[in-house]
């Protein structure tokens, strides 16, 4: 597919069939991260791939994380016990699952640029994704920063997770996009 129109075509798709990828696909989309911009070289990113029953490890650090959430709120038994299922179901919500994360830097700024560096490589996997026919959605949430969820993925200070890529063939046609006009967005500074 040309790039200008993949770019411009490109919609966060949630609604996917639970067909499996090939792994050669999902390899394509992961070696497509990595040629992301990233300043001195730091290669910040690392992936976490969760497929078939592989997901079940995900489902269950994500509820997990759900029923700490829901005892640091003080919700009562139901509310919780309502939580922490939707949050497992998420999990499997599309046949495979990236966890993009990002390493920390020497210090904030590079901490910070590597953060910049792993969204650059969420927009190639998405781009990617779209190319090959694929629906993908970039997606976060409160359990993306939860100190269990951290613990689950091994993250130290300074490392984030920047996605979770929920990706499958798409169940669901194109919405109309909701962009402004790029002028309302742009001061030039004509010589
Ligand atoms: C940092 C980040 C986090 C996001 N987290 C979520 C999320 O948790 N749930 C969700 O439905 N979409 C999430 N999105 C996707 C946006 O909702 C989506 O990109 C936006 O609605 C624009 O739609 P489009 O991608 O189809 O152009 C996230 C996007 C970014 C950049």
């Amino acid at each position: 597919m040309e790039l200008a129109r993949a770019i411009a075509s490109r919609q966060s798709i949630n609604r996917v069939r639970q067909d499996p990828v090939p792994d050669g696909i999902i390899e394509e989309i992961l070696e497509s991260a990595v040629h992301a911009p990233n300043h001195k070289i730091t290669e910040p990113w690392l992936f976490h791939v969760f497929t078939g029953k592989g997901r079940g490890e995900f489902a269950r650090a994500r509820a997990e994380t759900a029923r700490l959430q829901a005892e640091e709120e003080g919700e009562d038994e139901e509310m919780a016990a309502g939580r922490i299922s939707r949050e497992r179901k998420k999990a499997f919500r599309a046949p495979v699952v990236i966890t993009v994360i990002s390493r920390a830097g020497r210090d904030g700024v590079e901490t910070m640029e590597n953060y910049a560096a792993c969204s650059a490589a969420v927009q190639n996997m998405l781009l990617t994704a779209h190319s090959l026919g694929l629906g993908a959605i970039w997606r976060t949430g409160p359990v993306a920063y939860h100190g269990h969820i951290r613990a689950f993925f091994g993250l130290d200070e300074g490392d984030h997770i920047v996605a979770y890529v929920y990706l499958g063939y798409p169940d669901m046609g194109e919405r109309p996009r909701r962009r402004e006009a790029v002028a309302e967005k742009t001061v030039w500074h004509r010589g």
